[in-house]
């Protein structure tokens, strides 16, 4: 019986200590707990359980002021620069530098692509440029069309994604050259479904020139008016510089065939979805810092539609190179 007595009454001492250090446990806790949620801890641990970086980088952008958000907004872009290209290797070794600093001055994120013609015919800037609109990444949602002699030197020409039109950096009044209105070569940025929108440039343009002046057309013809640099102080002396020496290299302005005709209409025949070509060979290199691709091209012609791609001595019908492309009228229209 006293045995029992004593285990009972020893089994009620231990209940009592056992609920006692309950208490002090919950209490604990309780105190611990409230320390927690006062404390700048919380916030820490919040910021590590962000599932992704995308969440911390959109508090980071509330955070930052104007000027610095349109940049953070600008980098989801990424432009392609495509540049036609053909035997003008100290051009570009110039230029792929230059242009890779510019537009990292500017946090444009951008890849440059060498658009190299190793074909036997004459040289076609607007077929190498829908190639190139092919074969540059898909990431890449903006294109600019550029000259490889053409060096922007005032750093407010900007390189931003063309939003709304298509935006002409080499304006008219900005070119060294040319300075008629509707001229929209040189440089010009253009968002990718734009270009796709108007069937990128025609494929009839074997040797120089016109081939911006149907573009232009292409571009009213869909309504896309383009916009030029504003609030520049410079002018068409200061404004780019033209590495072109036409002393040393002549332009190939030969006429073949109906190509004076043909080349002065709206082509509403060719373009991006119908360029023919082969990629013959991929390079990357770097230049100086700047990573650059070089697509090897071979372009295909076709000789019935432009027996012009190939000209010739006999073949020429004219070597001046008067004249422009036609106005557009009602009727091309
Ligand atoms: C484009 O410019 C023409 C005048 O040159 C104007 O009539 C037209 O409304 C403009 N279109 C757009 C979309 O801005
Ligand atoms: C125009 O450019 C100057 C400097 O070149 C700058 O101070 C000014 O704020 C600019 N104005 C506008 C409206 O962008
Ligand atoms: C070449 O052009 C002509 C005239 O437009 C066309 O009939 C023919 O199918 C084309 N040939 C090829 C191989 O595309």
């Amino acid at each position: 019986m006293t045995y029992t007595y004593y285990k009972q009454d020893s089994f009620k001492i231990r209940r009592w200590a056992i609920t006692k250090l309950l208490i002090a446990c919950l209490f604990c806790t309780f105190i611990v707990a409230c320390f927690v949620a006062l404390s700048p801890i919380t916030k820490v641990v919040e910021e590590c359980e962000c599932p992704s970086g995308k969440v911390s980088a959109v508090v980071r952008e509330q955070k930052v002021s104007d000027g610095a958000r349109t940049q953070a907004s600008a980098s989801k872009h990424k432009l392609a620069v495509l540049v036609p290209y053909r035997d003008r290797f100290e051009e570009l070794l110039e230029f792929a530098p230059y242009i890779h600093k510019f537009l990292n001055k500017q946090d444009v994120n951008h890849h440059i692509y060498v658009l190299n013609q190793v074909d036997r015919y004459r040289f076609n800037r607007a077929s190498l440029i829908n190639v190139g609109f092919h074969e540059s990444s898909k990431d890449c949602d903006y294109i600019a069309m550029h000259d490889v002699d053409l060096l922007p030197m005032n750093p407010h020409l900007s390189y931003q994604y063309p939003a709304s039109r298509p935006f002409h950096v080499a304006a008219p009044k900005l070119h060294p050259r040319y300075h008629y209105p509707t001229f929209v070569g040189g440089i010009l940025l253009i968002k990718r479904e734009d270009f796709k929108r108007v069937n990128g440039m025609s494929n009839k343009y074997w040797g120089w020139g016109l081939e911006d002046d149907e573009f232009y057309v292409r571009l009213k013809e869909a309504g896309l008016n383009v916009s030029r640099p504003t609030n520049i102080s410079t002018g068409s002396e200061d404004t780019f510089r033209h590495l072109h020496d036409r002393d040393r290299r002549k332009r190939d302005m030969t006429k073949c065939f109906n190509q004076r005709a043909v080349t002065r209409r709206r082509d509403r025949q060719t373009g991006l979805l119908d360029v023919s070509y082969t990629i013959k060979s991929v390079y990357e290199m770097v230049i100086d810092s700047a990573p650059v691709t070089i697509l090897n091209i071979e372009l295909r012609c076709n000789k019935t539609l432009t027996p012009w791609c190939e000209c010739e001595e006999s073949q020429k019908t004219d070597i001046s190179n008067k004249g422009s492309f036609k106005k557009p009228d009602a009727k091309t229209l």
